[in-house]
């Protein structure tokens, strides 16, 4: 029988969740809610059927199909971990039999079927929370709060690396490595357009480069991307999977336990009164009262950040939406707008010509 964490008498039921495809970020999903005190672990879905005996393994029921797992399980809410291009025909499902659905970044890995998404999680009125949780890290948080609280003045660019050694065995999974839905743009650098745009506005215009040169895949491996915000700041990326170096979100922020740590910083937000590097979350600027110019020190503080999971974080928001506490920090159209944004780039690459960006 299923476990209730932290459900005792007098307090409402908890809220019944699910998850929908058993890989690796499903299955971490499925230990945090099982975890949770906010939430149960209802059941569980995959339909490659190697994976029930890991169902047995932490006592929930295993279900081959979507529609059956509903029926039985009646939950309230679903975490979509298929990959990518069986995103919308599981949202579809559990729309339609009116669960709320977290959907797993991106999105989807079409345009056309994230506005599919958008259309029937909209008739069917259910909520849903794309699974772009750094925006709930704490770092991201603080940067956010830092650029729109004027701390750094006006915002003038910002600049991330992505750069670090994806493992041998992480391609033979074959989604990862065809278009349309693989790659590290649409898989791993959806991300860093998701917290430019959470951070520091809508992106307007991208040009890019990319290169497939060091893994021979169908799929980039390396990416030069340049872009502009609504705003004027403008924007850098310089990405690959293929080289080993400390400089990514995953070696330097200690979110996820997987990677090697390095105390380095992976992103730095630029304003004309001073510097945000993160995670380490250090402002450089001008002492008070200082003549500026580069010859004049800059004076560096560090910023409080305690350390916190954000997936976790992210599950806790996705139970408050659930209960109508909340609304969604980032809805089906906003996870479209990262997606549309991640095209762009790959369009600009294809063609070779800068891209606008239109929502
Ligand atoms: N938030 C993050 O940082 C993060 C990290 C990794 C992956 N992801 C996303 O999570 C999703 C899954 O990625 P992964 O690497 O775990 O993939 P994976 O290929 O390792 O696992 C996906 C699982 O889904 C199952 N599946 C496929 N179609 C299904 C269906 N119709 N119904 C039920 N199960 C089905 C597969 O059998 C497989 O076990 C992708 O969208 C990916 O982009 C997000």
């Amino acid at each position: 029988m299923q476990m209730q964490v932290g459900w005792t008498d007098g307090m409402s039921a908890p809220i019944k969740i699910v998850v929908i495809g058993l890989g690796w970020i499903g299955r971490k999903h499925a230990t945090l809610i099982s975890s949770s005190d906010q939430c149960v672990l209802a059941g569980v879905c995959d339909v490659d059927l190697s994976h029930q005996s890991y169902a047995e393994q932490i006592g929930v029921p295993f279900y081959d199909n979507v529609d059956e797992l509903i029926s039985a399980v009646q939950p309230d809410g679903a975490v979509i971990a298929t990959p990518n291009s069986h995103h919308f025909s599981v949202a579809q499902i559990c729309a339609r039999r009116k669960v709320d659905i977290l959907i797993e970044k991106p999105i989807a890995d079409t345009l056309a079927q994230s506005q599919r998404i958008v259309d029937v999680t909209k008739e069917q009125d259910v909520h849903v929370v794309i699974g772009h949780h750094r925006r709930h890290s704490p770092f991201i948080q603080m940067a956010k709060s830092v650029v729109e609280n004027g701390e750094l003045g006006k915002l003038v660019g910002a600049m991330m690396l992505w750069t670090l050694m994806k493992p041998a065995d992480y391609f033979d999974v074959n989604w990862r490595t065809t278009r349309p839905g693989g790659g590290p743009m649409l898989i791993n650098l959806i991300h860093e357009i998701d917290i430019l745009r959470f951070v520091c506005g809508e992106i307007r215009q991208v040009f890019a480069h990319v290169s497939s040169e060091n893994r021979n895949l169908e799929v980039e491996d390396s990416l030069s991307i340049s872009l502009s915000f609504e705003n004027g700041a403008l924007g850098n990326i310089f990405a690959s999977d293929s080289v080993p170096s400390p400089w990514s979100y995953e070696a330097t922020t200690r979110e996820n336990p997987h990677y090697f740590y390095s105390e380095e910083n992976c992103y730095q937000f630029f304003g004309t009164n001073g510097a945000l590097a993160v995670p380490g979350m250090e402002i450089w600027k001008y002492t008070s009262g200082s003549a500026t110019g580069w010859q004049y020190p800059l004076e560096k503080s560090s910023l409080e950040v305690s350390q916190e999971d954000p997936l976790h974080s992210q599950l806790d928001h996705f139970c408050r939406v659930i209960r109508g506490e909340e609304s969604s920090l980032i809805n089906a159209e906003d996870g479209m707008r990262t997606l549309r944004t991640a095209h762009a780039v790959l369009e600009s690459a294809e063609k070779q010509i800068p891209v606008e960006i239109t929502h």
